[in-house]
């Protein structure tokens, strides 16, 4: 499932930068190689980085 629709960021990707020390979610696009379009998904990635990476998890599969 994508996070980042605008380039194509999966969640497993963002976990993956988060753990690799990603601090913000510009940080974790960047990890990618990608920048911030539209930013929607922005709250998303913050929230997951704020939780240490397992609240990406729980938000994205209470929103499917
Ligand atoms: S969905 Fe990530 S920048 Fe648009």
């Amino acid at each position: 499932m994508y996070v980042c629709n605008c380039n194509g960021v999966t969640r497993n990707e963002v976990e993956e930068a988060i753990a690799a020390g990603a601090q913000c979610p510009e940080h974790v696009l960047a990890h990618h190689g990608c920048e911030p379009c539209c930013g929607r998904c922005l709250p998303e990635i913050a929230e997951g980085i704020a939780c240490g990476g397992s609240g990406i998890s729980r938000s994205l599969v209470a929103a499917e």
